[in-house]
């Protein structure tokens, strides 16, 4: 089968397709044809050997969607040719509060969805969620599955909230808008384009903030969220963004955190502790995280697609994310 496999590291441009054996389904394990995968930041910091754990070569890839290919001994309920999505989560693989420690995520340590086939365990394959195309389904895997644990199960959301969504060009927070117009929340969105608050505004960002032309961006969405600041701040840029998003927040409000793209942050733990708000840490999520996530998608919520490339030119793809000029996700065409 033709896979994106990466055997050096040194960025995208070490990409390439090659040809690999095709995988075998185990006891207890699926094997699915991949139509559509789509990046996540994780991939091109794995290229650049930002990432823990790096074992090579591999077959990088935590989103796809496709169809059943093959059923090992032992697996149920399953039928060969079903459309399925794929939850890129392996180390969580009770309900516990928590992910076990190995902290696996398919495309590293294990070969993943940026392939024709993939094997996955039966567990982690779900059906696709019918209102979805082929695209926007390989979309939501592990940026819909984090933005929900961040916005529903650790950020508590409810319509009364007004969220702060930094850096709203990037896949996770473009799921973090979506769920917080779902629930009828009022947003506040800042990006470093006006051409990606303009998208945000179409999918109903209430507030759009460029934080390139405006140097008082955090004091501006203070004030355009109206009250005592955002209640309710979701985050993945770190850095300077961070420690002013925590400047700005409401008194009692939550801030939750699941990236650093920018960098480490100073904290003031003043602006913590004198307005008793609360710092939440998440990643990833669970198996009924990922269930209760693939709902929302029948009723109604969508992805938001960036671009979709051919699998032959995956250093273009992943070169777009390397830079940040995506808004939303950018999807790897595989197969038919
Ligand atoms: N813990 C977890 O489970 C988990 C899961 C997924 C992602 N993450 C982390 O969360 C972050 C976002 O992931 P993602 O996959 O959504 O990212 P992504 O799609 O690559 O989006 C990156 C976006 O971040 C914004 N950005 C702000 N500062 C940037 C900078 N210095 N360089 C590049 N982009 C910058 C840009 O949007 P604007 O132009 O709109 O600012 C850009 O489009 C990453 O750090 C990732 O590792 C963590």
């Amino acid at each position: 089968m033709r896979a994106v496999r990466l055997t050096e590291l040194g960025g995208p441009e070490k990409l390439h397709v090659a040809d690999v054996p095709k995988p075998e389904a185990g006891p207890g394990q699926i094997v699915v044809r991949v139509k559509r995968a789509a990046f996540n930041r994780r991939d091109v910091f794995i290229t650049q050997n930002l990432y823990p754990g790096i074992s090579l070569p591999r077959t990088l890839g935590s989103d796809a969607c496709g169809v059943v290919d093959s059923i090992g001994e032992g697996v149920q309920g399953c039928a060969v040719g079903a459309p399925v999505v794929i939850n890129p989560e392996l180390g969580w693989a009770g309900d516990g509060p928590l992910p076990d420690t190995s902290g696996d995520i398919l495309g590293m340590p294990t070969d993943g969805t940026f392939a024709e086939f993939v094997v996955v365990p039966a567990a982690n394959v779900y059906a696709k969620p019918a209102a979805l195309s082929d695209d926007e389904a390989a979309a939501i895997p592990l940026a819909g599955l984090t933005a929900y644990r961040a916005t529903f199960t650790r950020g508590k959301i409810t319509k009364d909230d007004v969220v702060f969504i930094p850096g709203v060009g990037s896949g996770v927070q473009t799921f973090v808008l979506a769920y917080a117009k779902h629930v009828g929340a009022r947003t506040v969105v800042t990006s470093g384009s006006d051409e990606k608050l303009e998208r945000a505004k179409a999918l109903g960002a209430d507030v759009a903030i460029n934080y390139n032309t405006d140097a008082d961006w955090h004091k501006t969405a203070r004030k355009a969220a109206g009250g005592a600041g955002p209640t309710l701040v979701v985050d993945s840029s770190g850095g300077d963004t961070l420690t002013k998003s925590i400047d700005i927040v409401a008194p009692g409000g939550r801030v939750v955190i699941y990236g650093g793209t920018r960098g480490d942050a100073k904290v003031r733990p003043f602006s913590i502790f004198w307005k008793h708000i609360d710092v939440l840490g998440t990643s990833m999520g669970s198996p009924s995280d990922f269930a209760a996530m693939l709902k929302l998608f029948e009723t109604g919520v969508k992805p938001a697609i960036d671009r979709v490339f051919p699998m032959d030119d995956v250093v273009s793809a992943a070169e777009r994310v390397l830079a940040g000029d995506q808004f939303g996700k950018v999807v790897l065409a595989i197969g038919e």
